[in-house]
């Protein structure tokens, strides 16, 4: 239904537009979602284990899409398994000039160059307060939250930012994502660097292991990488102790494009990306001897894309394009594969 009847419509609007129309849909009518989407399946053999932390099902929803956590509940009754949070910034900030989020239809793919436009960490912490009252309860959604710095702070004042996203975080989100291979915060993707990284992960796992528990941090990378940087970033998550990698974020490339909005500036997202995203899911996951879990993103329009990358070494995926172009009915597909495969 939302291929031939939803999308068609949401699709002749501007996207950006589109998205906060779609998020007040969910908000106010999320029920309505619930009676006409199919159920979302619960299987106890889809559960998953990984860092420490239990999966309901190894499907996730990318960072960027619910930035402020305004709708983690409701996205989480479509079925996903987990759910990551941010962008979230120290201070609030409005992120670039629109237009800035671009359809490329003919690729299925989006290229954005939002800039981490974000309410900030302290008002997506009043929303969180909610989930964390249901701390008891069966019902409740892993969050994750995906950390970044402002755009005025600059990089050598970048740890400052991660540290208290990290702080204040801490008690409201089960696992960290520290972002800095978003392609639209100028100079951002320069914190991937050895040196700087090393320091940036080390400072936010020495003030993990001062909490009486830890929570699992993530390292969030580009798919731009070169081989020799990848071999870089698993001495870093080895040497850190860090739990684990996100692979990957958008793609600066712009190969074999066809839309119309392929010279827009920005992250490529979507099918474009599928195979880059993998491969280096698999050079990470070989080169390291599955020495820590990924969770692998990028490209996934289809139960196979989704199936590729657990084999190619992922513990979970998450979805964003996929999830605008293929619709809410992507996640059940991915979970029935799964379950067939065993
Ligand atoms: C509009 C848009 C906004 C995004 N914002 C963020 C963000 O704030 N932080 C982040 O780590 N990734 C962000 N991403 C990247 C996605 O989380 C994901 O890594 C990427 O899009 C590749 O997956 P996909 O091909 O399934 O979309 C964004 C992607 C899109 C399309």
């Amino acid at each position: 239904m939302y291929k031939t009847l939803i999308r068609p419509i949401l699709f002749k609007f501007d996207p950006e537009e589109v998205h906060y129309f779609t998020f007040s849909i969910l908000k106010n009518f999320g029920f309505l979602a619930k009676l006409f989407l199919p159920k979302p399946i619960e299987d106890k053999r889809l559960e998953r284990e990984v860092f420490g932390l239990k999966f309901k099902n190894p499907v996730g929803l990318a960072a960027g899409f619910d930035k402020d956590a305004k709708l983690f509940n409701e996205l989480s009754d479509l079925g996903f398994g987990f759910i990551e949070i941010g962008t979230l910034t120290p201070k609030p900030q409005p992120g670039n000039d629109k237009k800035r989020l671009f359809r490329l239809k003919e690729d299925s793919a989006i290229i954005n160059r939002m800039g981490f436009n974000n309410d900030g960490v302290d008002e997506a912490i009043e929303r969180l307060k909610k989930n964390s009252l249901r701390q008891a309860q069966t019902d409740k959604i892993l969050i994750g939250g995906n950390i970044g710095k402002n755009k005025i702070t600059p990089n050598e004042e970048a740890v400052n930012d991660y540290k208290i996203c990290f702080e204040k975080l801490f008690p409201y989100v089960d696992y960290f994502v520290v972002n800095v291979s978003s392609p639209n915060t100028p100079n951002l993707r320069e914190l991937q660097d050895k040196k700087p990284l090393t320091e940036l992960l080390s400072t936010l796992q020495n003030l993990n292991l001062e909490k009486p528990k830890q929570k699992p941090i993530l390292l969030k990378i580009a798919p731009d990488l070169t081989d020799e940087q990848l071999l870089d970033i698993i001495d870093i998550v080895k040497e850190t102790q860090i739990a684990g990698v996100i692979a990957t974020n958008t793609t600066l490339s712009r190969e074999n494009l066809v839309s119309e909005n392929k010279s827009e500036t920005g992250g490529l997202s979507g099918k474009p990306l599928t195979k880059r995203s993998t491969e280096v899911i698999r050079f990470l996951s070989e080169k390291s001897g599955k020495a820590f879990p990924i969770i692998g993103v990028g490209g996934i329009h289809s139960a196979q894309d989704a199936l590729e990358k657990l084999e190619a070494g992922a513990s979970l995926v998450q979805l964003y394009t996929g999830f605008i172009y293929e619709g809410p009915e992507l996640i059940n597909e991915i979970n029935k594969a799964i379950l067939k495969q065993l």
